[in-house]
């Protein structure tokens, strides 16, 4: 059986001491804050936009969520930005993605400043990733390296075998791990047998949005699984990884929910927290 990465508990964890980190910033006259921008009615960025919000009260840090028409024209959300940049309660800004179609993503988040990027996604702070420069690391990469340094899995020359692509978390999650000197595999749609690829992996990270898409045979004995997928079934969360069979052969693994969804609000906090102090310099 495999040892349980759990985020519900490292999360917790975190928040103590961040609601320590914070009651200390205070003292020192520094106030930290997000802002959160929602586009539209998506039901689970509505979901993810509350979290964020509660986590933040949670831990004292000022949050605002500023909630826009999903047909709000780009200039309207770009000029939004621009004064979220220019507030100085605010430290950190998030666009929570994905927006609608009619907006150009790439635009808007080179519109936030990256010193306020708490997302990590402004091609300066990618940039600063995939150079290994000290920069804002995405939040859901960012809290897959906590999990997998805090249950102690050796990464060091080990095989990463990553399932999924994109910009939120396949391939900053790769950058992480080739920084760790992880031997890496980005595998994606197009990738010709996945299982054998999957089944050389030391560390498994699942990140491709179908339920149960990693059987247990495509897990190698021992290795370290993390699953970042949350697909809604029957009303239930459940995972990218078929975890009831896969925790049997697994050396570790992250359950869904209360996995990898935990560290990234975690992560969220922790670079609001960076961002503030390093504003306040
Ligand atoms: N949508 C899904 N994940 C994320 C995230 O980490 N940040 C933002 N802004 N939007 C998301």
């Amino acid at each position: 059986m495999a040892i349980i990465m759990s985020g519900k508990v490292m999360s917790a964890a975190l928040m103590e001491e961040q609601k320590e980190q914070v009651a200390d910033m205070k003292l020192r006259g520094i106030h930290p804050g997000l802002a959160v921008v929602l586009v539209g009615e998506d039901p689970a960025s509505q979901i993810y936009v509350r979290n964020k919000g509660q986590a933040c009260e949670d831990a004292g840090i000022y949050s605002r969520t500023i909630r826009l028409d999903a047909a709000v024209s780009q200039e309207t959300l770009m000029s939004t930005i621009d004064e979220l940049n220019a507030d100085s309660r605010v430290h950190g800004i998030l666009v929570q993605l994905p927006l609608p179609k009619h907006l150009d993503e790439g635009t808007i988040l080179a519109r936030v400043k990256p010193e306020k990027d708490v997302d990590g996604f402004h091609v300066v702070n990618a940039g600063r990733l995939f150079t290994a420069q000290h920069g804002v690391v995405p939040c859901t990469p960012k809290g897959i390296l906590y999990m997998l340094k805090k249950a102690e899995v050796p990464l060091s020359g080990k095989h990463a075998v990553i399932v999924g692509r994109s910009n939120i978390v396949g391939k900053p999650a790769a950058m992480l791990l080739l920084n760790e000197n992880c031997t890496v595999t980005i595998c994606h749609s197009r990738t010709q047998d996945l299982p054998s690829i999957a089944r050389q992996a030391d560390v498994l990270v699942a990140a491709v949005g179908r339920p149960k898409f990693i059987t247990a045979d495509m897990v190698k004995p021992g290795a370290a699984v993390v699953d970042v997928g949350i697909n809604r079934v029957d009303g239930r969360l459940v995972g990218d990884v078929d975890f009831d069979n896969a925790e049997k052969v697994a050396g570790w693994i992250t359950p869904v929910p209360g996995g990898v969804g935990k560290m990234t609000i975690s992560m969220l906090l922790q670079n609001t927290l960076e961002a503030a102090c390093r504003q306040a310099l």
